[in-house]
């Protein structure tokens, strides 16, 4: 064999080598995180209460596994495109925290497998959630034209979400396709500083307006809030389970 064809040999090698090592990597699940026998009749109450132990330690982010820290929870930029009765035209935040990811109380999970596909519902509260971010508006409210940018933040109370997650497994991998979460708050209060490229009395009125008929607002808005996440954040979700074995996570007995 000459030099030239050893050494391509040599290179396709590798190349296997580390594709194979690549896909045969295995992760385990952190050994504090509590599994849930899913053949058990208590599998559902079981889940609950492993999501509640566990969950401080995906506050405190698992760099190994590509977890960032949850509270305050950080995202570059975010892009919202609404077309509701009141609002229609695009919001986008840049470096919004979020706190509050840290109380979570978990209250019921809802497993289902049928066939080959996994589900999970899973229904949380936290008593108080803040955003704050710098934001770009330009969007028709109503009969305002919005078109500004500055810092906003939010505070809401009293939140419950459901968490809608599913997919099929394959292979031993539970492939997220959808991940969603639908939210509902009873208090919510928002002040930003400029939604007119300057004109703080008209932000003002603005804001007042938001502040009083904000769920009306809220209504309006969060289905296209809840698609902006679901197609972000199942790729996240879904980054994490498929890099573990179902059976691992959800054992049988
Ligand atoms: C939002 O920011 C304004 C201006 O900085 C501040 O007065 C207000 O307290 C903040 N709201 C919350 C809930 O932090």
């Amino acid at each position: 064999m000459s030099l030239r064809s050893f050494s391509l040999v040599f290179l396709v090698a590798i190349a296997y080598l580390f594709v194979f090592v690549t896909c045969e990597q295995h992760f385990k699940l952190p050994a504090e995180i509590k599994t849930c026998k899913r053949d058990a009749d208590d599998f559902s109450s079981c889940l609950r209460l492993a999501c509640q132990e566990s969950w401080p330690i995906f506050v405190k982010g698992i760099p190994e596994l590509d977890m960032p820290p949850m509270d305050p929870f950080y995202d570059e930029y975010g892009e919202f495109e609404f077309g509701s009765n009141e609002l229609h035209g695009k919001i986008i935040t840049k470096d919004l925290y979020f706190y509050g990811f840290k109380n979570f109380k978990f209250l019921a999970v809802r497993p289902e497998y049928t066939g080959d596909r996994f589900k999970l519902e899973i229904d949380l509260t936290m008593p108080k959630g803040l955003a704050e971010a710098n934001f770009i508006v330009n969007a028709n409210l109503i009969s305002f034209k919005l078109n500004g940018k500055g810092r906003f933040n939010v505070s809401a109370e009293d939140i419950k979400v459901t968490w809608f997650i599913s997919g099929p497994v394959k292979n031993d991998r539970w492939m997220i396709e959808e991940y969603r979460p639908r939210p509902t708050v009873r208090k919510l209060k928002l002040w930003a500083d400029d939604f007119f490229d300057g004109n703080p009395e008209l932000s003002k009125i603005v804001l007042n307006f938001m502040n009083e008929f904000w769920p009306t607002l809220y209504r309006g808005m969060i289905p296209f809030v809840e698609e902006t996440w679901s197609k972000k954040y199942s790729p996240v979700l879904n980054n994490f389970f498929s890099k573990f074995s179902f059976n691992e996570v959800f054992p049988t007995s």
